[in-house]
């Protein structure tokens, strides 16, 4: 039976976390990230997913959000997308800082640096809030342990969604201990595809032409050095996954590292 707590004066369903939003940022009418506070039992692997719900009426409506903060953070953030008519979005795009947001307990996903294989430049492809798990995994300091190199790709329509990104590097840029230990092991490489940008079409299209490779300065794909991880709609991933297996590179998972890993349970 549903339990009322005295955290927020609201109804909900046992056996999940109510928290706290701390802060919200809206970034164009389609993007928005929140903070809000982290359960003390809460353990994650930067790159996985929770299950992110609200009370709508006497029902909880539950959907896979990436954790967007990394696992040493003593917050937890989310980048998500506003859907006029999404049956959580509707409702999520109106939180404010006080307010309560249902956590599932268990949090689960591909997107780890665990179900790759060694390698020497870490590749994180993503469109739109597809970028949600990398923001994890850039300001975690095991991927800049374990790489030699990060380049994370982030392909939006909009240059305002491109922001997100932006910001997030300029933050580590920024941080304290992160800046260091970073250097200039990661670059963002953001290209728009319906407005002016420096960089500009698909991620798939640039990898293809190869222009990804001559703008970043780096060479092909090499199954021996690179590894790769893809965040996107499900044409994106199909895409993406399709160009890596040419390069030779294969699909891993949590109980079998190789190559690269898709986040399937990702939506929009
Ligand atoms: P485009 O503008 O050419 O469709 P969406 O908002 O539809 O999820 O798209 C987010 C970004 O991903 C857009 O820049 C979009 O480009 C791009 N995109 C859409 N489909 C694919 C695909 N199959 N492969 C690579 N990029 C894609």
């Amino acid at each position: 039976a549903p339990v009322k707590t005295d955290k927020a004066e609201m109804i909900v369903p046992e056996g999940v976390f109510a928290e706290t939003v701390l802060e919200v940022q809206h970034y164009t009418d389609h993007l928005f990230r929140f903070r809000m506070t982290r359960p003390d039992s809460f353990r994650f692997r930067s790159g996985e997913f929770a299950m992110i719900g609200l009370m709508v009426g006497e029902k909880p409506i539950y959907r896979a959000y990436s954790v967007a903060s990394p696992s040493w953070d003593e917050e937890l953030e989310f980048f998500s997308i506003k859907v006029p008519d999404g049956p959580l979005t509707s409702h999520l795009q109106k939180i404010q800082p006080g307010d309560t947001v249902l956590m599932r307990k268990k949090p689960t996903g591909t997107l780890v640096l665990d179900a790759l294989t060694p390698g020497k430049r870490l590749y994180m492809f993503s469109t739109g809030t597809g970028i949600a798990p990398f923001a994890s995994l850039i300001r975690d300091p095991e991927t800049y342990e374990k790489f030699e190199e990060v380049i994370l790709t982030h392909t939006c329509r909009e240059v305002a969604e491109l922001q997100y990104g932006l910001d997030l590097v300029e933050e580590i840029r920024g941080h304290e201990f992160l800046s260091e230990l970073v250097g200039d092991k990661l670059k963002l490489y953001s290209t728009a595809t319906r407005e002016d940008y420096p960089f500009m079409g698909r991620i798939t299209d640039l990898i293809e032409n190869g222009k990804m490779f001559s703008d970043l300065g780096v060479p092909a794909f090499d199954p021996a050095i690179d590894r790769g991880m893809i965040c996107g709609s499900t044409a994106m991933l199909k895409e993406t996954k399709a160009l890596l297996e040419k390069a030779g590179l294969t699909e891993g998972a949590n109980n079998k590292p190789a190559e690269f890993v898709i986040e399937r349970a990702f939506v929009g």
